[in-house]
């Protein structure tokens, strides 16, 4: 296929409703590290499943320390776009970029080449990820859980490894359990392991995708209050969730995803209390 033909526009009729507040400015692409450059920058990501277009030409910038939030009904290509951003999946068209690295693809004049295994790998390792489902080794206590990557893959050492596990799990509010077991922990306790395992790792980026969906209702506000406490301090992060109340709080940027696309983006306040785009309305009126 060439260039031009995957870059096209999807085919949809509807214009995507981009507010202000979710404008950012053009960003300047350069090596990499530098503060005015967007964390993430994703330009017309394409992605197929066979015949079936799941991302049909994804936009989206999130400047360094915001948080963006993502919602969207089942199937509309949310878990997909994030695992492009850690390239979990490959792209057929378009580029991400993060901390101003192309992901998974070295440029070489015009052509793209994929990264080999290892070099994926490392940036892979500097972006966090939280999935619904926590993934927790059984056999290793929580504290084991987080110190495990940076002693194994960064090669730290165990008693640093031990220092930062005991700072990450008293952050999450977790100090009393290091010695648990996962099955000793409720799910949403479980979760924040999750989320001091990858923290343990320094990521500059982190991802969730439906971190809270998991779990009983009564154990989503302290997994949430965790995510914000993160936000608060700094931390870039990419949110899939129904959570509007996080959305609202501490969301930066609000991005709606429908059939691959993006149709509407800006303020999460503003989106939430006046949605333009029909379907927005639909869905927010079913979770709201
Ligand atoms: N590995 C895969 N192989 C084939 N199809 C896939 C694969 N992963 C996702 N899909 C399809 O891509 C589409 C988008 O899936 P995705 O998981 O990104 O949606 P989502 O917005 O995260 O949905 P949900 O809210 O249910 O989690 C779906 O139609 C799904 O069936
Ligand atoms: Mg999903």
């Amino acid at each position: 296929m060439s260039d031009q033909a995957r870059h096209r526009a999807p085919d949809d009729d509807a214009e995507p409703v981009v507010r202000l507040g979710g404008e950012v400015a053009e960003p300047v692409v350069r090596a990499g590290g530098d503060a005015a450059e967007p964390m993430v920058r994703a330009e017309n990501v394409h992605k197929a499943f066979g015949h079936v277009k799941v991302l049909r030409g994804i936009d989206v910038t999130v400047p360094r320390g915001n948080v963006c939030v993502v919602l969207g009904p089942s199937g509309s290509g949310k878990s997909t776009f994030l695992r492009c951003i850690n390239h979990l999946e490959k792209i057929d068209a378009g580029r991400i970029w993060v901390d101003g690295k192309l992901v998974g693809y070295q440029q070489k004049g015009d052509k793209l080449y994929e990264l080999h295994d290892k070099a994926v790998a490392a940036q892979r390792r500097e972006i966090g990820m939280v999935f619904q489902r926590f993934n927790l080794f059984p056999h290793m206590c929580a504290l084991e859980n987080v110190m495990e990557a940076p002693t194994m893959v960064k090669g730290q050492s165990k008693a640093e490894s031990r220092r930062r596990g005991i700072e990450l799990l008293d952050r999450v509010g977790l100090a009393d359990k290091a010695g648990n077991y996962p099955s000793q922990l409720s799910g949403g306790q479980q979760q924040r392991v999750a989320i001091a395992r990858a923290l343990a790792m320094d990521p500059k980026l982190m991802l969730f995708d439906e971190p809270t969906s998991a779990l009983d209702p009564e154990l989503v506000g302290d997994v949430l209050d965790a995510m914000k406490d993160l936000a608060r301090s700094g931390m870039t992060m990419v949110v899939v969730t129904h959570e509007i109340g996080f959305a609202r709080e501490v969301g930066d940027q609000l991005i709606f995803m429908d059939d691959g696309v993006v149709i509407e983006s800006g303020a999460p306040r503003e989106v939430l209390a006046n949605p333009q785009h029909p379907r927005t309305r639909d869905f927010l009126s079913k979770v709201l």
